[in-house]
């Protein structure tokens, strides 16, 4: 069973480099393995670990269809930069059309409910149908990145989606993360120059002031503990 491997992996790798970690659990389930990349800055980190030590590891990102202009322009550039193809999953065009004319265009600020059957809709049945032939999933989680990822491992069971997830950066910090971007020459999103540190759907996200939670910017009229959109059961 893969999940009773989850503890093993844990303890083999917990010291062990993001690198290192993509490395190895490429080498170990080849086609099975996949990340997905939000474009995000830690996304962006482990898209060049990828290209660099863990080649021809799948890349998928969501396409919600409210992405900001500056993530299309990312995706293309990154895909330049590193000859590679970002897969990109769309949701069902019935569900959405569906459930902007029961609800409006913009129903997401009306309630948490009309937030997630929004969220559920345009990211996690997507995400389901890239999940079908994976055992190992992707992810740029990282502990500090807020009080619903304090208990982030490297190496985890998602029981939800019966895969193990990964977390290469669960350990780093965000200069770590900015460190890696400048050294490496990554490409980012100019957004995160114009004061978005986390970039979602364009609706749902906006700038946040010096000294403000990095996630604050993030369906900033919910509460902390509401504010995942359900990639993510904790
Ligand atoms: S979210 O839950 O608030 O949207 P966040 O933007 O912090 O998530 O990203 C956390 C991780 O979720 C990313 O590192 C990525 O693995 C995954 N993720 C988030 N949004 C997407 C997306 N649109 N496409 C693919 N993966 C995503
Ligand atoms: Fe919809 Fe906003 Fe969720 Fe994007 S983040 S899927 S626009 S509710």
């Amino acid at each position: 069973m893969l999940k009773d491997k989850v503890e093993y992996y844990n303890d083999l790798l917990k010291d062990k480099t993001p690198q290192d970690v993509l490395s190895f659990f490429y080498n170990e389930f080849n086609d099975k393995i996949a990340l997905s990349s939000s474009l995000g800055a830690e996304d962006q980190v482990l898209t060049d670990m990828i290209a660099k030590h863990a080649r021809g590891m799948r890349i998928f990102t969501l396409d919600t269809g409210r992405l900001f202009p500056e993530t299309y322009s990312l995706i293309s550039r990154t895909n330049d930069k590193y000859g590679i193809k970002i897969h990109i999953m769309f949701p069902d065009y019935k569900s959405v059309e569906k459930m902007v004319k029961d609800k409006g265009i913009n129903l997401f600020y009306e309630s948490v409910e009309n937030r997630k059957l929004c969220c559920h809709i345009r990211k996690i049945e997507p995400l389901k149908r890239a999940f079908k032939d994976l055992d190992v999933w992707v992810c740029g989680l990282r502990a500090s990145q807020s009080v619903t990822r304090q208990n982030v491992h490297i190496v985890e069971w998602d029981e939800p989606n019966a895969l193990i997830k990964i977390n290469p950066l669960a350990n780093w910090s965000e200069d770590d993360v900015w460190d890696y971007i400048k050294k490496n020459g990554v490409p980012y999103n100019a957004l995160h120059n114009k004061g978005f540190p986390s970039i979602g759907c364009q609706p749902c996200t906006r700038a946040i002031a010096d000294g403000e939670d990095i996630r604050a910017g993030r369906w900033w009229w919910e509460n902390p503990e509401t504010k995942e959109c359900g990639l993510h059961k904790r």
